[in-house]
């Protein structure tokens, strides 16, 4: 028996995550439950949609609302989010133009809208016609590039010079960006085991265990993914943990580690370390135990909370910390286009809280001598350096040594990156050293 329709998925899964009112649920999330049910050679399809219209979410609703006479009804809602899949495979995809006009009236009558399909081919139809850059151009940039007003200001704020080509980044696929374990691969035998089962790929500038692929596919067609030799993680989000010092045998903890990217990497960096890894989710405690195990490394995973230490903590301080603290994902915006229709701007003044409240928690259990490294994947100086520049403000015994890993630096404390085009995710981190007495 087929599958579902993953044109009919898509339209039934970002009515979950782009709701006419009220909260909507997390892409990561909806995917999760949706996939199971798909065909593998449908995944594909289904995924290009449910990112794809959330990344350009507001472009193609300011052209659809143009086309129409009358504003379509919240219960039409379906109707609405297939002709944005509809409009986002004509001007973002490879596909057919007839094939991609012919598909969505059908979609409209098995979503039980059988009114639609007139208005469905018609607006389609004359789609065919223009494309994303006559659409985009004259418009403001926040409607262009598909940011609310909110964050595209804060951008202009933080960084005048460069939030446009933010915003564009964030609205465009990012690359896939694979590490490589350095502990069993060079990066010149990474990239032949590659282009030997007929993936091309090119090194990153900035971490040197990074390689980007010329094209993304599923992860289980990388050889050795399955062993460990490759993960699958943004280039940026590498360099935290190379900012990690500790001697041999030390005690690192990785304070938020779900789903464990980072937790895999330090243990392939420091393999004779004493590794905790620390999460609040307990689900997602197990994301980090399955992605040690197919490292072939080990880690104690503690269920807990960084702001509550007493409540996990054994009174052994540590040689390092890596706080890679929850944030606005303002960084990875492409990679996790929700988060901007989720957001609110008074979201990031409670998480400036929060992360300044974690790292404050955190610092008594460095041993003197040691560092803490802070990250976040956010784009936004009020969780980055500001939160940075509080700490500091209040702890002398915490000083700032963050090794730049390139001329490409955004901030006066720390190391903010900001999202490129065809290259890194926006991300933030600093070294804080905990001075001897
Ligand atoms: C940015 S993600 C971490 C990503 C991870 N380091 C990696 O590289 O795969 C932040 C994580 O912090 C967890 N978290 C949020 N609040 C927390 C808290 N108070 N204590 C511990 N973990 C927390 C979240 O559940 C989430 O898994």
């Amino acid at each position: 028996m087929a599958g579902p329709d993953p044109r009919r998925q898509a339209v039934e899964t970002l009515l979950e995550v782009l709701p006419a009112r009220g909260e909507g649920a997390s892409l990561r999330l909806a995917l999760a439950s949706a996939t199971g049910s798909l065909e593998d050679r449908d995944r594909g399809l289904f995924m290009d949609l449910c990112f794809g219209v959330c990344r350009n979410f507001r472009l193609l609703e300011h052209w659809l609302e143009a086309q129409l006479d009358r504003p379509l009804r919240n219960k039409a809602r379906p109707v609405r989010l297939a002709i944005l899949c509809g409009l986002h495979e004509l001007w973002f995809s490879e596909r057919a133009p007839h094939a991609v006009v012919n598909a969505w009236p059908d979609i409209c009558r098995k979503l039980q809208c059988p009114w639609a399909t007139g208005l469905v081919n018609a607006v389609l139809r004359k789609a065919t016609s223009t494309d994303a850059t006559a659409v985009r151009a004259g418009l403001a940039p926040a409607v262009a590039w598909s940011l609310p007003d909110w964050l595209w200001k804060q951008w202009q704020q933080d960084w005048p010079e460069q939030a446009e080509d933010m915003a564009r980044a964030s609205a465009t696929a990012p690359p896939m960006t694979l590490r490589f374990d350095r502990r069993r691969l060079d990066r010149a035998g990474a990239l032949a085991m590659l282009e030997e089962a007929g993936i091309h790929a090119t090194p990153g500038r900035l971490s040197p265990w990074s390689l980007y692929l010329e094209k993304s596919l599923p992860v289980q067609q990388l050889p050795g993914f399955a062993d460990g030799l490759f993960s699958v993680q943004d280039e940026a989000a590498q360099l935290p943990v190379e900012q990690i010092e500790v001697p041999a045998g030390g005690r690192i903890l990785d304070a938020c580690a779900a789903p464990g990217g980072k937790t895999g990497q330090i243990a392939e960096r420091f393999p004779g370390a004493e590794l905790v890894a620390l999460e609040r989710d307990a689900g997602r405690l197990e994301r980090v135990r399955e992605n040690m195990e197919r490292l072939d490394a080990e880690a104690t995973l503690l269920a807990g909370d960084a702001t509550r230490p007493e409540q996990w903590w054994d009174g052994e301080p540590f040689d390092a910390i890596l706080l890679d603290a929850p944030c606005s994902a303002t960084g990875i915006l492409r990679r996790q286009p929700d988060s901007k229709w989720h957001r609110r701007a008074s979201d990031i003044r409670e998480l400036a809280g929060l992360q300044l409240r974690m790292v404050g928690a955190l610092w008594p259990l460095i041993r003197p001598g040691g560092a803490l490294v802070y990250a976040t994947c956010s784009a936004l100086a009020q969780e980055n350096e500001q939160v940075v520049r509080a700490f500091l403000g209040d702890h002398p015994d915490a000083s700032e040594d963050t090794h730049a890993p390139g001329p490409a630096n955004a901030a006066r404390t720390g190391v903010q990156l900001l999202p490129q085009t065809g290259g890194q995710d926006g991300f933030y981190f600093a070294r804080l050293h905990r001075k001897r007495n």
